[in-house]
């Protein structure tokens, strides 16, 4: 969480940089800001509330230079407003720094700057940085004091600092996503890819633990025992469209039609090493956070079903102290950004135990792909929208990809676009629902993890209570909390759980429960409040027809609520703090 951004060049840094905060606005819009190197010396322009509005109100773009950096801010220590957002600027407004991540020993090192006379003008970790910097300038050049700033830091962080003479630009990271674009003469510095797309392809991931510092000559790359790194560079292919919602009102509703397309790609990606990975996995530990746990689940199902293996899904933060890894684990981490902290940590635990990694992510040299053995990528293009959609669905098939053999590649893709086909229907229940306070999902089988996801969706984006469970559960807690007009949304498809379902719709409708129905059974369409009929495929295969229809009930409740469900109070897209 946390999105920075550096820029230096030819170009009006200003622009740039906004374009680039506004890319990245999926990663945090507690408040943004910018900080521009000119012959005024370093002007700061921040306040609390979205990148646009905060721009338009304090005119980012009418700042000039070619050298800048910007935010956006996920607040962890301090309260959302203005002094809190970044850029901080030392006492002498001689350096400007942007901070995602955490530091750890802040109170220590801001007690000792204190008495040494800085004054602090925010409530955040950040800002110890720039004064801890400023102290060292009192006895070294900046690059040096840059250096050893870094060293005192314990926790995460990826950084980028301007200086007021307007000639270089200081990066470093550990465990905080960071990467270099480079273009001709000019450098761009980010969290993330589509940031700097529209001006360059050419990107460097940076590693973990290394400094960056780039003049508009040239940039150079070192560890933090100073070693000389050689930039790796990778051509990405991801269009700079991808950051455009191409005439969709949000990038969700984007992303949700993307998902065939988004399919096609993921299923034609080479899965055969990983397959071979997983054949001669003794135990098999899965790991991941959200939506991608979801994925988790249903792989783990799949493994123990179909491929007759010991599998278990884990909640990356829960790892560490439930997990007993060892070199008979295949740790299989699923992470559409591959940058969560807790799921890193995780599967560093299960490095360090000796366990084999693979990882399923959707961005090439992301922090997960460098650690891990062997590397799925889903392919998905970039996603935008703070809640997944088409990377879940991605993960999906490529999990299913590597179960089955035999995978026809073109049912998974249509099964999305027949279940996109009932988008109208699916509106019309948003009225029903929005002014619900608790909202139940109940289903079995494979559908009860795309329950999970669904009411995780509706949870995040409409910010309703909803909650999912198998249906077997309801008499063992829930039913009490059924009562006249209570929502019960039941995914219902004809496999072997029908009959069970069917029986738990009785017992919810007999207590007076509103019931709507995703099924294709004719009893169950008697029964029910509201049905909305799904076509008949496999039984295996359903998690790809629910799944979309959850998620465009999601998308209109949020919507009918005045949400932007693009933007979730409170969440991000990329969480890199555990
Ligand atoms: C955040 C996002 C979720 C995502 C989860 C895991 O909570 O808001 O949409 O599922 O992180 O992200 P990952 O990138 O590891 O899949």
């Amino acid at each position: 969480m946390c999105g920075i951004i550096g820029y230096i060049g030819f170009r009006k840094a200003s622009e740039v940089i906004l374009q680039g905060l506004k890319t990245l606005e999926y990663r945090g819009y507690d408040s943004a800001g910018i900080a521009i190197s000119n012959e005024k010396g370093i002007e700061i322009r921040k306040g609390a509330g979205k990148v646009a509005d905060v721009s338009n109100s304090l005119l980012f773009t009418s700042l000039n230079g070619k050298i800048g950096i910007g935010h956006n801010r996920w607040a962890t220590h301090g309260k959302v407003c203005d002094k809190n957002a970044h850029p901080h600027s030392d006492c002498s407004g001689n350096i400007a720094l942007v901070h995602n991540g955490v530091i750890e020993n802040y109170f220590v090192l801001k007690e000792e700057l204190i008495s040494k006379g800085h004054k602090f003008k925010s409530e955040t970790d950040s800002e110890i940085i720039v004064h801890l910097i400023e102290e060292n300038c009192k006895s070294m050049w900046l690059e040096n004091a840059f250096v050893e700033a870094i060293e005192k830091l314990q926790g995460s962080y990826a950084i980028v600092l301007v200086e007021k003479s307007g000639q270089k630009l200081f990066a470093a990271r550990k465990n905080s996503p960071l990467i270099v674009g480079i273009g001709k003469q000019e450098y761009f510095f980010a969290s993330d890819i589509p940031a700097v797309l529209s001006y360059t392809k050419k990107i460097v991931p940076i590693e973990d633990e290394c400094i960056v510092i780039a003049s508009r000559s040239g940039f150079k790359i070192f560890n933090f025992t100073g070693t000389k790194i050689k930039p790796k560079i990778i051509k990405v292919k991801w269009s700079s469209k991808v950051a455009e919602k191409g005439g969709f009102p949000h990038f969700m509703l984007k992303e949700i039609y993307e998902q065939k397309l988004a399919l096609y790609n993921s299923l034609s990606t080479n899965v055969s090493k990983a397959k071979k990975m997983i054949v001669n996995a003794k135990n098999i530990h899965i790991i991941a956070c959200g939506t991608s746990y979801h994925a988790s689940i249903i792989f783990s199902i799949l493994l123990e079903k179909h491929l007759k293996k010991n599998a278990k899904a884990f909640i990356a933060s829960e790892y560490r102290t439930i997990a007993n890894p060892d070199k008979d684990v295949l740790a299989i981490a699923i992470s559409q950004s591959g940058e969560t902290a807790d799921t890193l940590q995780a599967i560093r635990f299960a490095k360090s135990n000796n366990a084999k990694l693979l990882a399923l992510t959707n961005v090439v040299g992301s922090s997960l792909a460098r650690i891990s053995n062997e590397i799925v990528y889903l392919n998905a293009g970039p996603e935008m929208s703070i809640a997944a959609t088409k990377t879940f669905s991605s993960q999906l098939a490529i999990i299913y990809k590597l179960i089955f053999e035999n995978l026809e590649q073109k049912t998974i893709p249509k099964l999305i676009e027949s279940a996109l086909s009932h988008e109208q229907k699916i509106k019309s229940l948003a009225p029903k629902l929005k002014k619900k306070n608790d909202i139940f999902f109940i289903a079995r089988g494979l559908s009860y993890p795309i329950a999970m996801e669904g009411a995780l969706k509706l949870k995040e984006l409409s910010y309703l209570h909803a909650e999912a469970y198998p249906g077997g559960e309801l008499k063992h807690g829930p039913l009490s909390l059924i009562r006249s007009g209570v929502p019960i949304i039941v995914l219902a498809p004809d496999d072997e759980s029908l009959p069970k379902i069917y029986g738990n719709i009785k017992e919810v409708k007999a207590r007076g429960a509103f019931v709507i129905a995703f099924t294709n059974s004719a009893e169950i369409i008697k029964e029910v409040d509201i049905a909305i009929s799904i076509e008949k495929t496999q039984s295996e295969l359903y998690p790809f027809l629910m799944l979309p229809i959850l998620q465009l009930l999601a998308y209109y409740v949020s919507v009918s609520r005045g949400i932007d469900p693009d933007r979730p109070r409170n969440l991000a897209k990329s969480v890199t703090v555990e």
